[in-house]
C-alpha cells in the first residue's frame, strides 16, 4: 500500500490511543482496509456494506474477517468485541449519536471505542463547505457531549490538522510539515478519539 502523508499522520493518532490488546476488534466501514496493520491477524472483523471495498480489504490477506453488513445493524451479538475502530464514517452523519450507540453496543463493559472527527471550523470543512461537499463537521465539545449523551466516556483524543490528502500531492514535504503544525495548533481539522464504554 502506498502511504501518504494522510495516512501517515492518521495511523499516527491512532497508534497513540491504541494502548493495550485489543481482541477481538470490530473495524466498522474498513473502506480498502487501510488500518489492518493495527489490529491482531485473526482478531479482526471488517464490516463494510461494499463488496468491492471489502475484496480489496481481503487481498490484504491479514487473515481477518470480511462482513458485509449496514454499520447501523452488524449482525453481532452485543458486547462481544473488546474493541471498535471507525475512521472517516462518522463525518458522513448528521447526527452521529445513533452510530455511537452502535458502537456502545458492540463493544464490551470497560472496552475500547476508537474513531476520529472532522470539525467544522476547519479549513478543509470551509473549503469542502464552498465545493458543496458537506462533511456535517463537529467541534471537541460536542463530540464529548454526544460521547456523553450515548452513556460513554472519553478517555483521551487528540487532534491534528489534514488538508484533504489530493493536495499534499502538489506540496513540497518540508512545506506541509510546517504548514500543518502551525494549523495543528490554531486550526485543528481533525480530532482522534478513544472512549470507553
Ligand atoms: C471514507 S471511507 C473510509 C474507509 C476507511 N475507514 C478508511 O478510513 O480508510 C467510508 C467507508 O464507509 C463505508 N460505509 C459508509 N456507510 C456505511 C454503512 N452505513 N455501513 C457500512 N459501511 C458504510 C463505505 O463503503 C466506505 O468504505
Amino acid at each position: 500500500m502506498r502511504r501518504g502523508y494522510v495516512y501517515e499522520e492518521e495511523l499516527n493518532h491512532f497508534k497513540g490511543l491504541l494502548i493495550d490488546e485489543y481482541n477481538p476488534v470490530l473495524n466498522v466501514a474498513c473502506g480498502i482496509g487501510r488500518f489492518l496493520e493495527l489490529f491482531p491477524r485473526n482478531g479482526c472483523v471488517n464490516l463494510d456494506f461494499s463488496p468491492s471495498m471489502l475484496k480489496i480489504t481481503k487481498q490484504r490477506n491479514h487473515g481477518s474477517t470480511m462482513v458485509l453488513a449496514d454499520a447501523f445493524n452488524p449482525p453481532f451479538r452485543l458486547g462481544v468485541f473488546s474493541a471498535v475502530f471507525s475512521c472517516r464514517l462518522l463525518h458522513h452523519q448528521r447526527d452521529p449519536k445513533p452510530l455511537l450507540r452502535v458502537f456502545r453496543d458492540m463493544v464490551k463493559d470497560g472496552g475500547g471505542v476508537f474513531f476520529d472527527a472532522t470539525h467544522r471550523s476547519s479549513i478543509p470543512q470551509l473549503v469542502a463547505n464552498l465545493l458543496g461537499i458537506n462533511l456535517h463537521g463537529s467541534n471537541i465539545r460536542q463530540v464529548g457531549n454526544d460521547v456523553e449523551r450515548v452513556g460513554m466516556k472519553v478517555d483521551e483524543f487528540s487532534t491534528g490538522f489534514l488538508l484533504p490528502a489530493i493536495i499534499y500531492g502538489f506540496l513540497p514535504e518540508s512545506f506541509v510539515r510546517v504548514l500543518d503544525s502551525l494549523f495543528s495548533r490554531i486550526l485543528p481539522s481533525r480530532s482522534f478519539w478513544r472512549v470507553i464504554k
